[in-house]
């Protein structure tokens, strides 16, 4: 996780984004391939730099925590965020608001699938104008 994070600072500094990471865990083992979990983060990571594209404050904070046999993963962006009626759509596959050959659609339905098939949870909290806050809680392997 911490090393697909700093392979995306240079494309934060590009972007004039500053970023905050708070990292609590010092090691947690969780279950999965290792490729489909970067696949989850990059996503979100693009997701949140796409909507801060006009954003006068570009702001990326990430949290990384464990509490009750879950590692959290915290995504908080100060993009767009999205109004209500996407917002029930965000994680249908192919639902994108981005320009022709921009988006597929696929990524946050391909991440929850990730994510759900190694026992995890993705909840997503946004509203237009105020960003969105991206967990994915994973859980613990014993
Ligand atoms: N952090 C975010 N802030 C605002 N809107 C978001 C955010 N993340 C996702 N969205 C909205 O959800 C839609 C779907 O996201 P998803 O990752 O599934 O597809 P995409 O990013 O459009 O395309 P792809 O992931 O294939 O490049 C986006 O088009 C965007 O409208
Ligand atoms: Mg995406």
């Amino acid at each position: 996780m911490t090393s697909t994070i700093e392979f995306l600072y240079s494309t934060f500094k590009e972007e004039n984004i500053e970023v905050e990471t708070s990292i609590q865990v010092d090691e947690f083992l969780v279950l999965g391939n290792r490729s489909q979990l970067q696949q989850v983060l990059l996503n979100i990571f693009k997701n949140a730099v796409d909507a801060m594209e006009n954003s006068k404050i570009k702001k990326l904070s990430i949290q990384i925590s464990a509490a009750d046999d879950n590692l959290s993963f915290t995504l908080v962006d100060t993009g767009h965020g999205v109004n209500e009626d996407i917002k029930s759509q965000i994680l249908d596959p192919f639902f994108t608001t981005k320009d022709v050959g921009k988006g597929s659609g696929l990524g946050l339905s391909i991440s929850q699938s990730i994510v759900s098939k190694m026992g995890g949870e993705t909840s997503i909290r946004t509203a237009e104008n105020s960003g969105a806050k991206v967990e994915i809680k994973l859980p613990k392997h014993s």
